[in-house]
C-alpha cells in the first residue's frame, strides 16, 4: 500500500484545496492530511485564519479524499509523521517548490500543480469589510504601528491626526495617508482609532472618539487613574463600542501560553511574580519630562502590572512603592503588591539599568522568561529536578503589534466587547495602581 501525506491550513476550504487533495490521493492508496492547529498557525504568523481547527478538519473530511486527518502542531513534525506513519510520498502544492526537498531523506517529495486564481487569503479579503483606521499622534510607536497593520486583514490606515499640522503632514507623507490637524475633520474620515498621543492626552482623545462612536485601541499607559478608566469603559459599554488597551505583550501568543500553563497548575500554586523592565533614556526626551507624565512608572508599569494582574488577579490587599526621583520624574521605581496567598513586585527603570526578566514562582517549580520578557519569544519551565525542565520557543513577528491589532479587529468583527487576554477589570486595576503611585499613596523616596 502506498501512503501519501500532505499538509495545509485549509481555511475557507476552496476548489484549489479540493483539486490538491484529489491529486495527492491519486498518487497512492491511502491519504493522510495534516491540518495545522490554531496555535501553530498563529505562531508562524498566520493571524487571519477564519475557521478554527475543528471546522477546518471537518471541511477536509467532507471532501472524501482523506483516509486519515491529523493535526500539525510543531515545526519539525513532518519528519516525525513520515516515519511514524511509514509514509511513501509527501505531496504539497508547487507554491512550495523546493521548500520541502529536505524531506527526500525520509520519503519521495512531490510538488503538485497549484490551482490558479484562488486562495484562502483571496477569499478572506473579498468577504471582509475593510475598516478605515485613524491614528492620533505621530510619534515613534505610531510609525512602528503602520507597517504592522498591513499583515492584518480588514484594516487600512487612512489618516493621522496631530494638532501640529507640520508633524501630521510629515507622518502622512511617509506612510501615504491623509494628514489632519483638525480633530472633527479627522474623526469623520475614519471608522476606528488608534490613540498614540502623549500620555496625558489619552483620556480626552479616547472620550472624544467614543462620543463620535468609534472603536478605540489606546496605547499604554491607557490612563493614569482608575476613575478615568472606569468612566471610559462605561462609556464604551453604553455605546456598544470596543475599547482596548494596547498592552502588546498581553496579546502575543507566547505570553498567552505562559498564562494558560501557569493557570493549569504546571508550577503548582503561584506564590510570587517578579517583573522588571528598564530602558535607559537620555535627555531631552518625553520620558524624562514631568509635564508629559514621564517617569519609569508611567512609562513601564503598564506591561509589568499587566503580567502581575493576569497571573494573580485584581484582589490584592496592599500596594507600596520605593522610588528614586530626579528633576521631577522617577528614574527608578520598585513596587510590591501583596495578595492574600501570594506576593509580587515590579522593578522599573529609565535612569537606572537592571535586568528585565519575568520570574513566576510556584510551589512545584517556576517559569523563567529572560529579558526582554515583554517581547516574549522564549520561556522555560524549571523544576528542582532539572531533567523535567521544559523550554518553549515562539516567534515574535515584526514589532509584535500585529497581535493586538488582530485582536482589536476580531473583537469588532465578531461583536465581542471583552477580551480574555486583558479584560476590562484588569485594565482598570492597572490604572488604579498607577494612580496610587501618582497620588503618593505608600510611596517612599530613596
Ligand atoms: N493549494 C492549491 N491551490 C490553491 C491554493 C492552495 O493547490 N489555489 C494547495 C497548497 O499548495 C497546499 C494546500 O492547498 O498544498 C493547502 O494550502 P493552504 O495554505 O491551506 O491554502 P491557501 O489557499 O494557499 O491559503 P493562504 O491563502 O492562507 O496561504
Amino acid at each position: 500500500m502506498i501512503k501519501v501525506i500532505t499538509y495545509g491550513t485549509y481555511d475557507l476550504l476552496h476548489q484549489g484545496h479540493i483539486n490538491l487533495l484529489r491529486r495527492a490521493k491519486s498518487l497512492g492508496d491511502y491519504l493522510i492530511v495534516g491540518v495545522t492547529s490554531d496555535s501553530f498557525d498563529r505562531g508562524r504568523g498566520k493571524l487571519n485564519v477564519r475557521n478554527n481547527v475543528l471546522e477546518r478538519v471537518e471541511a477536509v473530511k467532507a471532501t472524501g479524499y482523506a483516509d486519515e486527518v491529523i493535526i500539525e502542531d510543531y515545526i519539525g513534525q513532518k519528519i516525525d509523521d513520515i516515519q511514524k506513519y511509514d509514509v511513501d510520498i509527501f505531496a504539497i502544492g508547487n507554491d512550495w517548490e523546493g521548500k520541502f526537498d529536505y524531506l527526500n531523506e525520509y520519503c519521495k517529495v512531490v510538488y503538485l500543480p497549484r490551482t490558479e486564481g484562488i486562495s484562502s487569503t483571496m477569499l478572506r479579503e473579498e468577504s471582509q469589510e475593510v475598516y478605515r483606521l485613524g491614528i492620533i499622534g505621530s510619534g515613534r510607536i505610531a510609525h512602528r504601528f503602520v507597517p504592522e497593520t498591513k499583515v492584518v486583514n480588514g484594516v487600512e490606515v487612512k489618516a493621522v491626526f496631530n494638532p501640529d499640522a507640520k508633524e501630521s503632514k510629515c507622518f502622512a507623507i511617509k506612510h501615504g495617508i491623509e494628514a489632519y490637524s483638525d480633530f472633527d475633520s479627522f474623526i469623520h474620515q475614519v471608522d476606528i482609532v488608534y490613540v498614540a498621543s502623549p500620555h496625558m492626552t489619552h483620556y480626552d482623545y479616547v472620550k472624544c472618539c467614543l462620543l463620535a462612536n468609534k472603536h478605540v485601541l489606546c496605547e499604554i499607559p491607557f490612563v493614569l487613574c482608575k476613575e478615568q478608566a472606569l468612566e471610559l469603559y462605561r462609556l464604551a459599554e453604553e455605546r456598544n463600542l470596543v475599547l482596548m488597551e494596547a498592552s502588546k505583550t498581553a496579546y502575543c501568543p507566547a505570553f498567552g501560553h505562559i498564562v494558560t500553563l501557569v493557570k493549569s497548575g504546571i508550577i503548582g500554586d503561584v506564590v510570587d511574580v517578579k517583573a522588571s523592565l528598564s530602558k535607559q533614556v537620555l535627555p531631552p526626551t518625553r520620558e524624562l519630562d514631568p509635564i508629559q507624565a514621564g517617569g519609569a512608572m508611567n512609562e513601564h508599569a503598564p506591561l509589568c502590572l499587566m503580567a502581575i494582574v493576569r497571573l494573580l488577579g485584581v484582589d490584592w490587599h496592599d500596594v507600596s512603592f520605593h522610588t528614586k526621583k530626579e528633576n521631577g520624574v522617577d528614574i527608578y521605581t520598585q513596587g510590591v503588591i501583596n495578595y492574600p496567598h501570594a506576593t509580587s513586585s515590579f522593578t522599573l527603570g529609565i535612569g537606572v539599568k537592571t535586568e528585565g526578566n519575568l520570574v513566576i514562582s510556584g510551589t512545584k517549580g517556576y517559569v523563567y522568561v529572560p529579558a526582554p520578557w515583554w517581547l516574549t519569544d522564549f520561556f522555560e519551565v524549571r523544576y528542582e529536578d532539572q531533567t523535567k525542565n521544559k523550554k518553549f520557543f515562539y516567534s515574535y513577528d515584526g514589532e509584535g503589534l500585529r497581535y493586538e491589532i488582530q485582536e482589536f479587529l476580531s473583537m469588532i468583527v465578531n461583536n465581542r466587547r471583552s477580551c480574555y487576554k486583558l479584560c476590562r477589570r484588569e485594565s482598570e486595576a492597572i490604572a488604579e495602581i498607577i494612580g496610587k503611585y501618582n497620588n503618593g499613596e505608600n510611596v517612599t523616596e530613596i
